[in-house]
């Protein structure tokens, strides 16, 4: 069992910069919670004060409802893997990954199996004689994962562990650890700023900026339902496209005017805006919101545009598209056997029921 609860947690750095602003978060036990953001956001900074590598300014931080502000690292059950991964360079793997184990004193055997065990599962068993100078910085992380696995603690946070693997590793790493986590049965805090890491392994996701969170959430709710026009345009690859636009009203019928075309609202669309006719906000569409048109009958909830294909990038299974419809320009993806051609003018169909509308003023929060 571990949760982890984090209470009104405030980081001021010595210097008086203020890196986390009074964050509340609740984990529960097992679960998987990443936390995603861009650089410089606090990511680290809050995963140090769990830790309790870095102090705490004010709130507090209990792991299975146990006040831990006080408690020193080796005392919270707790493994960190950090992006630098900060191996003993005397040592070889080995000892490297069953230091801890034999400081806690655990019998021989036992350490030998879970070794064994750790250095298959991260593809190492044949560098376990090297020394940390000796291995390839992808190969150092991994000797990190499994330093923190054999250990076997209720609590594992990982800051960015995957980020010096080349893109294949990487993956086959993040299904691993997925893994990892069932067997464990931990409780894991991984950061990460790639959004698509956070998509693929977190349970719920934490997305942060400037030090405060703007979202938290499972993966698709953050994708489906952004609470702002930051979480929109973090979360999902190729980005969201956004344009300038304001809500129109004729006779009873609600649209939404962009510079160059109108698409009408839909009534629990229309019902969220009823108030906004004429304020300046902004229009926003997923990439693989917007199709071809094709030639049979579209359904009434789309709305159709006419532009003209700038850029043509296949990427295999489908195309990637930019439209321009004169002063407002877009980015689609299209199926690979669509016919596209750059400098071509094309018909697109956008999915009514995927469209969202946000404020521009304060934290441009998502209208729908
Ligand atoms: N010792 C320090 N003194 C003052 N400011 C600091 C200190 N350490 C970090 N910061 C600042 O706190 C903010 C958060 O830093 P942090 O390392 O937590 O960000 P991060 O989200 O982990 O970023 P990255 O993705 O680049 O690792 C940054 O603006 C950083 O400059
Ligand atoms: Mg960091």
């Amino acid at each position: 069992m571990a949760t982890i609860k984090v209470e009104n947690l405030r980081k001021k750095y010595p210097n008086g910069f203020v890196a986390v602003h009074d964050i509340n978060l609740e984990i529960e036990d097992q679960e998987f919670m990443v936390l995603v953001g861009p650089s410089g956001c606090a990511k680290s900074t809050t995963l140090k004060m769990v830790a309790g590598l870095e102090d705490i300014s004010s709130g507090s931080i209990y792991i299975d409802g146990k006040k831990v502000n006080d408690l020193r690292p080796k005392d919270r059950d707790i493994a960190m893997v950090f992006q630098s991964y900060a191996l003993y360079p005397h040592m070889t793997v080995k000892e490297n990954i069953s230091f801890g184990l034999k400081m806690r004193k655990h019998p021989v055997e036992e350490i030998e199996k879970r070794v064994a065990h750790a250095s298959e599962m991260l593809g190492i068993k044949e560098l376990l004689d090297r020394k940390p100078r000796q291995l390839s910085g992808g190969q150092r992380q991994r000797v990190a994962l499994g330093r923190a696995v054999v250990r076997k603690p209720k609590v594992f946070l990982f800051d960015e562990p995957l980020s010096n693997l080349d893109a294949k590793l990487r993956v086959q790493m993040r299904s691993e650890i997925k893994k990892l986590h069932e067997r464990l049965e931990a409780t894991i805090i991984y950061v990460t700023h790639d959004q698509i890491e956070a998509m693929t392994m977190g349970s719920r996701i934490v997305l942060m900026k400037e030090g405060h969170i703007q979202q938290v959430g499972p993966p698709m709710e953050l994708y489906n339902h952004p609470v702002s026009r930051f979480v929109a345009g973090f979360i999902g690859s190729p980005a969201m496209n956004f344009l300038d636009c304001r809500v129109e009203e004729d006779n009873g019928t609600f649209s939404i005017a962009t510079n160059d075309f109108k698409l009408p609202l839909q009534d629990y669309q229309a019902e969220k805006v009823k108030d906004k006719i004429g304020e300046p906000l902004t229009f926003g569409i997923r990439p693989e919101d917007i199709r071809k048109k094709r030639n049979k009958k579209e359904l009434y909830t789309e709305g159709f545009l006419k532009g003209s294909i700038e850029v043509v990038e296949p990427i295999g299974k489908e195309i990637g598209i930019e439209v321009s419809t004169g002063q407002d320009s877009f980015s689609a993806i299209v199926n690979s056997n669509a016919e596209v051609t750059a400098h071509e003018e094309i018909e697109l169909v956008l999915n009514m029921d995927k469209i969202h509308l946000f404020e521009k003023e304060g934290n441009e929060s998502a209208l729908f």
